[in-house]
């Protein structure tokens, strides 16, 4: 019926109607002072002009900074009324980038960013943070999340590798699907649900230089290895929706790309959801990427390629290129029917045509304290303890402390980018109740046990003052020393230099040089190289950007009120010269070439999967249900693992395979799956993996996913087993 439905208002549109429907402005084209507008008061006759005369079908994208939860509604309302005005009172389609969070409603709830969600191992959390995210964006009236970012993260240059899941395929494919899967629920009906839109397709974090939106090269073997299994996955799992990358693979734009748009993501994925441009990008196709020698070739390029609706943003100039497109013959009908059937599902599918406005039901539960509950059990468990040397941590309650850094009292380097406005660097706009780590760790000690040095944010470090720090570390216990980076987003985020900044650097230097004892927490999105400054730390925190609760997971931490389980997402770089993966080749492990007897092996500064506990792990016991492994069958592998220490706690399990030999060189070790238990103390539990054929596959020479007879390895924690695979 929903189909027949369709077809029906398909018949009735005119053209101007259908290429209306393809268009999405941002806010700033129908709000009251344009770009600079900052209450989120609309313009009546702008909003006239987009609905009734551009007949525009979707907008997205918020003000300059956040606004209220009634704002939202007010707007949202605002939108749909004027679209009862039109012919066929088409409702309208909102989009936003909701990627840690309803990220501009004040006071909505912010989760980790997806780096540090990675960092908890914890599946279930990134879907109930999916279902918050979904509740608090469908309270503020909008349906459409362009989330979750399924990007590899394997260059660490990149600006936007704190949006990734890391550097390694398995967990950005289970952990988009889950979240994919919880921001769909039920097929989109009731009021937690969100339409998903998975991005950026394809390749998009593996530009040659890290700068966001450049060149990247990359063998069609590599895109199916590391790159196109996420959105394979994602797709199973029902997103409605995927957003292109911006940049160019070999030569070629992707929003370009009849290949990747319609050959790969159409036929060979089955695809069926709306294909979305990302900010601009059909324009760029001429005035950027030279493939396109004018505005409407660019147009009908993009359109036939299989791009199903323009984010333009500012101007209604691809409305008029299209029709010109359509009425020259450059795009046939057929082409422009299928995409507006795409978009008119989606918005069948998230409900709109029953009820476009906000509901009220979905009010109730905004910003509850059980969500904010949520946000702070996801940011402790994404707290990655790299050192603890002497078990320095956690610390007594009664320590004196000097707490120093420019991250001591910054907002924004807890939150990173999109959060509240889109670089996520304006304190101003953080709710009153957002907490810096000076507060909470004044919470845990008392004011008379806190010194502190350092102004706020990042901009205050430079020409700080040695002998001012030693002065003030000379009656402490310990220095907490918080450094790192503030908030950015896409290109204002490109850095050519991984390395903490020089001042940062220095101030740990003299801050090992006072004698006390080091606790360096790190709020970043990426890994900055400390390797010179590691060895004269006596702790490490990696806290990442976990979102509106960092500061009170890091004391919690620092102060033993919470037990840390988070591991590493990524290889911790020693170097620029050093940045090798987790999964690396064989002939990348071996730093001697030219004699193979010294094996020293480039080595990350702390590898992938590494994260301390306060208590300890011992593994043993790894047994096989079989020793070979026959066609589709299934291998079960176990190990009983043991809380060994005198605490409780969580602990991620995590099964590796490695392929001994095989057609073209294997990976040293992949994962494979991973568990995340609880054990107390002295409490042992064993833990299961089961696995077929499937699960070892790899990319051959032909691009065929495939599975070789041979031996292979299976690795938990510090257990091997070893079993043979027979077709
Ligand atoms: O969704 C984003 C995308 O990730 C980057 N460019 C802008 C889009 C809309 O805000």
């Amino acid at each position: 019926a929903e189909k027949q439905k369709i077809e029906t208002i398909i018949k009735q549109m005119t053209l101007e109607e259908k290429v209306g429907q393809m268009t999405e402005v941002t806010l700033a084209v129908v709000a009251k002072g344009g770009g600079g507008n900052q209450d989120g008061s609309l313009d009546p006759a702008a909003l006239k002009k987009a609905i009734n005369d551009y007949k525009v079908g979707s907008i997205l994208n918020t003000t300059a900074h956040a606004l209220s939860v009634d704002t939202w509604r007010n707007m949202m309302t605002e939108i749909q009324d004027e679209t009862k005005n039109t012919r066929l009172k088409i409702p309208v389609i909102y989009g936003l980038d909701a990627i840690h969070g309803q990220t501009y409603t004040l006071n909505s709830t912010l989760f980790p960013q997806n780096i540090a969600m990675a960092a908890t191992r914890n599946t279930e959390l990134v879907a109930s943070a999916a279902k918050v995210t979904a509740n608090e964006l469908r309270a503020s009236g909008v349906r459409w999340n362009f989330a979750p970012v399924l990007d590899c993260g394997r260059q660490p240059l990149w600006s936007r590798f704190p949006e990734t899941y890391g550097e390694d395929v398995f967990i950005g494919t289970t952990m988009g699907a889950a979240g994919i899967k919880a921001y769909e629920e039920d097929g989109l009906k009731n009021i937690t649900a969100v339409a998903s839109c998975m991005k950026h397709y394809l390749g998009y974090s593996a530009s040659r230089t890290g700068k966001d939106r450049t060149p990247i090269y990359m063998p069609e073997i590599e895109m199916r290895e590391y790159y196109l299994p996420q959105f394979r996955e994602a797709v199973k799992a029902g997103s409605s929706s995927i957003m292109i990358n911006s940049s160019e693979i070999n030569g070629e734009p992707v929003h370009a790309s009849k290949y990747l748009l319609t050959d790969v993501l159409r036929t060979e994925l089955g695809f069926k959801g709306l294909i979305v441009t990302d900010w601009e990008d059909i324009k760029r196709l001429n005035d950027r990427h030279n493939v396109a020698a004018s505005p409407r070739e660019a147009v009908a390029m993009a359109i036939n390629a299989g791009i199903d609706m323009s984010m333009v943003p500012n101007d209604f100039s691809f409305y008029d290129l299209l029709l010109e497109a359509v009425k020259n013959k450059e795009v046939p009908m057929s082409r422009i029917d299928d995409a507006v059937r795409r978009i008119l599902t989606l918005k069948m599918k998230v409900g709109l045509f029953d009820n476009p406005y906000p509901e009220d039901a979905a009010v109730a539960n905004f910003g509850k304290p059980a969500y904010q509950a949520l946000a702070l059990d996801a940011a402790r468990e994404a707290m990655t303890l790299l050192k603890n040397d002497n078990k320095v941590l956690p610390l007594s309650k009664n320590t004196k402390v000097l707490v120093a850094g420019p991250g001591a009292q910054s907002i924004s380097a807890m939150n990173g980018c999109w959060s509240y406005t889109w670089q996520g660097n304006q304190e101003e706009w953080y709710p009153a109740d957002s907490k810096t780590i000076l507060q909470t760790i004044t919470e845990k000690v008392g004011a008379a046990n806190i010194v502190t040095t350092t102004g706020k944010g990042f901009d205050n470090v430079v020409n700080f003052d040695a002998s001012q720090l030693k002065k003030a570390a000379a009656n402490v216990d310990v220095i907490i020393l918080c450094l790192g980076e503030n908030a950015y987003a896409e290109s204002p985020g490109n850095t050519t230099e991984l390395a903490l900044p020089e001042e940062q650097l220095q101030l740990a230097q003299a801050a090992a040089l006072t004698g006390k004892p080091v606790i360096l927490v790190l709020t970043e999105g990426r890994p900055r190289f400390i390797t010179s400054i590691a060895p004269a730390m006596k702790g490490i925190l990696m806290a990442y950007w976990s979102g509106k609760k960092t500061a009170e997971a890091i004391a919690d931490v620092l102060f033993g009120d919470y037990n840390p389980n988070g591991i590493l997402p990524f290889s911790y770089p020693r170097s620029m010269g050093e940045m090798v993966l987790y999964d690396r080749k064989p002939t990348e492990d071996v730093r001697e070439v030219f004699n193979d007897n010294i094996k020293t092996g480039y080595m990350p500064l702390f590898p992938f999967g590494w994260g301390l506990s306060y208590t300890s792990f011992e593994y043993s016991d790894i047994t096989l249900s079989n020793t070979i492994l026959k066609g589709e069958e299934n291998l079960t592998v176990s190990v009983t693992v043991k809380n060994t220490g005198a605490i409780d706690g969580k602990h991620t399990v995590e099964l590796y395979s490695h392929d001994l030999f095989a057609s073209i060189t294997p990976n040293m070790q992949r994962l494979r799956a991973f568990k995340k238990i609880t054990l107390k103390a002295g409490e042992s539990q064993q833990v299961s993996f089961t696995i077929n054929k499937n699960d070892l596959a790899f990319v051959n020479a032909q691009l065929k996913t495939v599975t070789e007879p041979g031996d292979f390895e299976l690795m938990i924690g510090t257990k091997k087993a070893r079993f043979t695979y027979a077709q």
